[in-house]
C-alpha cells in the first residue's frame, strides 16, 4: 500500500490493482468540468459508479465546493474497503461507499437522486449507458462523465468489436481518434433518446489509451429528436482523403472527387463535441489551481478552444505530403496559407501534425504547395 497526492487528495492506493497513475490528468480534467458545471449554480449528487481506490470521487468532493453529496461504487469489496479508508483519511463528510454490481444498482435503486454520473470501467463503457440514462430519468437535467478505455476497438482495429458494442463502423484512418469519440457519443444519444434525454457534449478528448466526454442531458421530446437529427456518416476516401459527413445517411457511395468507393463510419454524433463555455471555465479554473499537470491542461484547452467550433475531422499534413510527393510541411504555415485564402484553420488536440479547417482536401492541397513555393522567411 502507498499514499499518492493528486490534487487536493492524498489517497491510500494499492498499485497496480486499484489505482493508474497515468489518468492523473484525466482525473484533473475530469474534476474542472464538475466544477465548471457549477457556473450555473446547481449542486450535485455524484455517483462514482466504478470507485476503486475512490480517488475520483473524493477528488471532486474535496476540491469543488459544487458536490453536495458523494456515493462511491464497486463490485469488488477490495476496492470498497480502500474507498472506505480514503473517504475518512480526507475527510469528505458527505460521502458514503455501497458495494454493488453498477448495472444492478442503478436499475434497483428505488428513487435515484444523481445529477452526475461517473462511468470510468476496465475498457468500453457501453453495458452502462442504459441504466445510467435510466437511473437520471427523473431529473430535468443531469451530467455524465464517461471514460473509454477501448480505444482500439472504437479507432477502427476491431471494427466487429465495435459494430456490436456501439451499433458503429468504425474507420481506421487518420482522423479515428475523433471519430472514437463520435461513435461513443452516437451511441449515448441513442441511448439517452429513449430515455427522452437530448444530448449537448460539453467536453471531449482523446489522450493515451483513452477517450473522456463529459456530456449533458435535458429532458425533452424536441432535444431528444434533435440529438437524434445530429446522427450521421463520415466518409472517408483512403485513395485522396476526401471526407464528407451527412446525416443521417451517407452523402455518397463513392468519392466525386476521384471516384474511389468511399470508407463510412457511423452512425455517430455529427454535432459539436466542445461548449465554448465549458472549456473557457475550465480554463479559468485551472488557472486557480496547481494541478501537476496544469501547464499540459492550459495548453490542451487552448488547442480545444481554437479547433471548437470548426466542423468534423481534421487533415494529416504527412499524409498530404506524401501523396503530393513533397517534403513535409509546418502546420503553422498551412494554417498561415488557408486563412489568407479565407478559410478558417487551427491545429487539433487530437493528433499533432494535422490541420482542420472548413476548406476542402484540394484547398488543404493548394495551401500545402503554395507553402513549398515560398521561401521560408528567417
Ligand atoms: C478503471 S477502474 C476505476 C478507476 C477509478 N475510477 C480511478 O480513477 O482510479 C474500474 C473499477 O470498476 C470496478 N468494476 C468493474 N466492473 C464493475 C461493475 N460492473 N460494477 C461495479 N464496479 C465495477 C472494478 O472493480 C474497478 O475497481
Ligand atoms: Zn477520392
Amino acid at each position: 500500500m502507498v499514499v499518492v497526492k493528486e490534487g487536493n487528495a492524498a489517497i491510500t492506493v494499492r498499485k497496480p490493482l486499484f489505482y493508474n497513475p497515468e489518468m492523473e490528468f484525466c482525473r484533473d480534467v475530469s474534476s474542472l468540468a464538475v466544477v465548471s458545471i457549477g457556473a450555473e449554480g446547481g449542486k450535485l449528487n455524484v455517483l462514482d459508479a466504478m470507485c476503486a481506490s475512490g480517488i475520483r470521487g473524493i477528488r471532486y468532493a474535496a476540491e469543488n465546493s459544487n458536490v453536495a453529496s458523494l456515493l462511491l461504487l464497486d463490485s469488488s469489496p477490495d476496492a470498497c474497503s480502500l474507498a472506505k479508508k480514503n473517504v475518512k483519511a480526507n475527510k469528505i463528510k458527505k460521502a458514503k461507499v455501497v458495494e454493488d454490481e453498477v448495472n444492478h444498482f442503478l436499475f434497483c435503486t428505488p428513487k435515484p437522486n444523481f445529477d452526475l454520473i461517473e462511468l470510468d470501467p476496465f475498457g468500453s463503457p457501453a453495458p452502462f449507458l442504459h441504466a445510467a440514462c435510466y437511473s437520471l430519468r427523473n431529473k430535468p437535467r443531469a451530467y455524465l462523465s464517461i471514460t473509454a478505455t477501448d480505444t482500439a476497438v472504437l479507432c477502427g482495429a476491431h471494427s466487429a468489436a465495435c459494430l456490436k458494442n456501439y451499433q458503429a463502423h468504425p474507420i481506421d484512418n487518420e482522423f479515428c481518434h475523433e471519430l472514437a469519440a463520435r461513435i461513443l457519443l452516437g451511441k449515448l444519444a441513442r441511448t439517452a433518446s429513449a430515455f427522452n434525454f437530448g444530448i449537448t457534449p460539453l467536453f471531449a478528448i482523446s489522450k493515451l489509451h483513452y477517450i473522456k466526454v463529459f456530456v449533458q442531458l435535458d429532458v425533452g421530446a424536441e432535444k431528444a429528436v434533435d440529438s437524434m437529427r445530429s446522427l450521421g456518416y463520415v466518409s472517408h476516401c483512403a485513395k485522396c482523403l476526401n471526407r464528407e459527413w451527412r446525416a443521417p445517411m451517407p452523402a455518397h457511395l463513392a468519392c466525386p472527387a476521384c471516384k474511389s468507393q468511399y470508407e463510412h463510419a457511423g452512425p455517430l454524433w455529427l454535432g459539436q463535441l466542445w461548449s465554448k463555455q465549458t472549456v473557457h471555465e475550465m480554463q479559468t479554473l485551472n488557472h486557480a489551481r496547481n494541478y501537476k499537470g496544469k501547464l499540459q491542461i492550459d495548453s490542451l484547452l487552448t488547442l480545444i478552444s481554437e479547433e471548437l467550433a470548426l466542423p468534423p475531422t481534421y487533415f494529416d499534413l504527412h499524409k498530404i505530403s506524401k501523396r503530393l510527393g513533397v517534403s513535409a510541411v509546418s502546420p503553422d504555415r498551412v494554417m498561415d496559407a488557408l486563412r489568407k485564402s479565407g478559410f478558417r484553420a487551427s491545429k487539433t488536440h487530437f493528433q499533432t501534425n494535422c490541420v482542420r479547417t472548413d476548406g476542402k482536401i484540394g484547398d488543404v492541397r493548394s495551401a500545402v504547395k503554395r507553402v513549398l513555393s515560398q521561401p521560408r522567411r528567417a
